[in-house]
């Protein structure tokens, strides 16, 4: 039984939300897995009637009573401040500590890449970002703000022990894929803060040998990207670093409405959500793109042991789009409801065996 907390979220969230939420039923019923899903109201309704954002006992449930989180998005225009989008997004990622940000990016058809002449197949990369240091700790402020004296400063923070603990989960992803990483930072000019990466790189690659482990300075690795896109694997940055190249990588392939996320800590409840935001300007039109929602799935449940189900979901999202099914923001004219539809349709069903046939249906 997985047990699964759905945090729709605001604006378009809820929407890609339910999208992912029946192709979860129906790869249930193929697989024959059993899962428990549980909605939790948290995101701007909820901060506009009552003030909480992530009330103690919500979190403490998400800690406990989960093996994973689906989450939408947070954003909405009559919360200017986003406070409630910071203390549920940011709260949940520092507080269960969930230092990996993976992001797969993987180019399904030419027409989605803007570079010239990249068929598909030919960028297949994963970005690990470090997700809870360098510079978005919150350490710094202003300095006689407003004034011709104001300063103004950020704290870069990186700690041997997180960036050891990411670049041992990127040379364990590199194994399972191609065998190359690539660290990429600015080594040059950040000596302390990203010196520090690859003295930890260069400590950990002979525990490695069979990944072919390499550096890249940050904007080295923006150019590289784009003339050179197939020559990347695994791409890991610290926080900020990895900030800029998974969205250069993400844009490469199809963008936003195709990007999913994890962030994850091995052994704690992870957390799975589109990269992109709440999108008020499409919210309650109906042509919200669901794939990223979906394939946010595929890799929750890959990370919650069912690997099969995974591939068939990304799969069927990968013909769905190969077919041309999408909705405007990659170039087509459906809707949300007929782009799931089409992924419905290409989740086989299961051969008929006496086992599947006892699986109980999804209790969601
Ligand atoms: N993780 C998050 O929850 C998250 C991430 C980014 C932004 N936000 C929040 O979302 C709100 C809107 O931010 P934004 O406009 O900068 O970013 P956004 O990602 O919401 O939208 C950017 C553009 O992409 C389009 N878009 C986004 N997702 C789409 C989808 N699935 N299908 C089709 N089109 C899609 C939108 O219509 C918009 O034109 C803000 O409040 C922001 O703070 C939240």
């Amino acid at each position: 039984m997985i047990r699964i907390a759905l945090l729709p979220g605001d604006g378009i969230g809820p929407e890609v939300v339910a999208a992912a939420v029946e192709v979860l039923g129906a790869v249930c019923r193929s697989h024959g897995f059993d899962v428990a899903t549980h909605t939790l109201d948290l995101g701007a309704e909820r901060y506009l009637r009552t003030g909480e954002t992530l009330p103690e006992g919500d979190f403490v449930r998400l800690r406990d009573d989960f093996d994973a989180i689906l989450f939408g998005a947070l954003g909405d225009p009559r919360v200017p401040t986003n406070v409630h989008a910071r203390d549920i997004l940011l709260g949940l990622r520092q507080r269960l500590d969930l230092y990996v940000n993976l992001r797969p990016v993987a180019l399904w058809h030419e027409s989605l890449c803007p570079l010239k002449g990249r068929v598909a197949g030919s960028i297949d990369m994963a970005v690990v970002r470090e997700n809870t240091e360098s510079l978005y700790v919150g350490i710094g402020g202003t300095f006689k703000p407003g004034t011709p004296d104001e300063i103004a400063q950020n704290v870069m923070i990186s700690t041997r022990k997180g960036a050891e603990r990411l670049l041992r989960f990127a040379f364990g992803l590199a194994r399972q894929r191609r065998g190359h990483l690539v660290l990429c930072d600015k080594a040059n000019a950040i000596e302390a803060a990203h010196g520090l990466w690859r003295r930890v790189l260069r400590e950990l690659a002979p525990e490695f040998p069979d990944v072919r482990a390499t550096t890249l300075y940050a904007d080295v690795a923006c150019m590289r990207m784009v003339t050179h896109p197939h020559e990347f694997d695994v791409v890991v940055g610290d926080n900020f670093v990895g900030d800029i190249l998974s969205d250069l990588a993400a844009a490469l392939v199809g963008g936003l409405g195709l990007a999913p996320s994890a962030s994850t800590h091995p052994g704690r409840v992870g957390l799975y959500e589109p990269v992109h935001g709440s999108a008020p300007d499409i919210a309650g039109t109906g042509r919200a793109n669901p794939l990223a929602a979906i394939l946010s799935l595929a890799m929750l449940l890959r990370d919650c042991g069912q690997p099969g189900a995974a591939t068939d979901i990304e799969t069927a999202c990968a013909d769905t789009v190969r077919a041309g099914l999408t909705t405007p923001d990659l170039g087509g004219t459906l809707g949300t409801r007929d782009v799931t539809a089409s992924v419905l349709a290409r989740i086989r069903p299961r051969p008929a065996t006496p086992e599947a046939a006892a699986v109980p249906a999804p209790n969601g």
